[in-house]
């Protein structure tokens, strides 16, 4: 049994496997007409979201749902927080109603570590900082073992705003873990200091990227993250580092785009990528709801 999901670092490819495989379980219910259960009939579950989110926010609502648990959603816009209660207070306070789980997005790296040290209840990472966003390296791990029939042995890279995005050090993490290989491609002012000693290879130019890769995983422009002047436009953005229906003629047969949303259109994929059946991204929102209910079941249904 998990008890908290901070990160993706330190998650054994025995649990990775046994969530993948929850998760094919969840998305099947999903599929089918009886979509609801009551496996997490009498949890409590809270979501505190600090930093915005649709995708993430919401499937774990609907993942509750389908679960039979309860959720209640923190408003940090209209909750005491802005009348300076501290993170710990305000987690401490959720704890105390009876809640059974926090789930909780901070733009503060640590932010859920830091409540995990605070509170006897899992608390799972929807995102912190730059530092992680397992549950988004989950459902992009099981869209690739989804599509696929297997994640050992492919080749994915990750090309885009590497020095700023969590999502990126965790899908390292977890996609090395299950044997995949991982590239990356950034443009200079988006490449971390030390990203050789990554779990990934640096390309040196966007052509390297693509050839003999199976998967390309583009990043959004973190804007809200970012010093400005690392790019000098949209439009070249687009065109230096872009993911587009030519480039993608260059990756191996059958390949798929990939990017976790929300997507800046025309930027990091072309308008010639987004309408194509090898884009993946709504596929992707999809299997969020799958495997955040495998994630759930597994912290809170009393076995792993
Ligand atoms: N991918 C992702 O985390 O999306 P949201 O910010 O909409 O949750």
């Amino acid at each position: 049994m998990l008890n908290d999901f901070l990160q993706m670092k330190g998650v054994t490819k025995q649990q990775l496997q046994a969530l993948l495989d929850s998760a094919f379980e969840m998305k099947r219910r999903i599929l089918s007409a009886d979509k609801f259960s009551d496996e997490l009939k009498g949890k409590m579950i809270a979501t505190m979201f600090y930093e915005n989110s649709t995708r993430t926010r919401t499937s774990f609502e609907d993942a509750c749902k389908y679960l039979g648990a309860t959720v209640a959603s923190l408003d940090v816009a209209t909750s005491s927080v802005q009348k300076g209660e501290s993170l710990v207070d305000t987690a401490k306070t959720i704890e105390a109603m009876g809640t059974d789980a926090i789930v909780i997005r901070h733009s503060v790296s640590g932010a859920p570590k830091l409540v995990a040290d605070s509170v006897d209840i899992p608390v799972i990472n929807a995102g912190d900082g730059l530092h992680a966003h397992p549950t988004q390296a989950l459902l992009d791990l099981f869209t690739i073992a989804e599509h696929f029939g297997k994640v050992e042995g492919l080749t994915v890279a990750i090309i885009g705003d590497i020095k700023h995005s969590r999502v990126a050090r965790s899908n390292m993490e977890s996609l090395t873990t299950m044997g995949a290989k991982v590239k990356i491609f950034a443009p200079p002012t988006m490449l971390p200091i030390g990203a050789e000693r990554m779990k990934c290879t640096v390309c040196r130019t966007i052509e390297e990227a693509f050839i003999g890769t199976d998967a390309v995983l583009g990043l959004r422009i973190q804007l809200e993250r970012q010093q400005t002047g690392l790019f000098p436009s949209y439009g070249e953005y687009s065109a230096f580092f872009g993911i587009n229906d030519s480039r993608m003629k260059l990756a191996n047969k059958g390949a798929i785009v990939m990017h976790p949303g929300p997507v800046n259109r025309g930027v990091e994929l072309a308008y010639d990528v987004l309408d194509k059946d090898y884009c993946v991204k709504d596929v992707q929102v999809a299997n969020g709801v799958a495997t955040r209910m495998a994630l759930l079941k597994a912290i809170l249904g009393g076995k792993q």
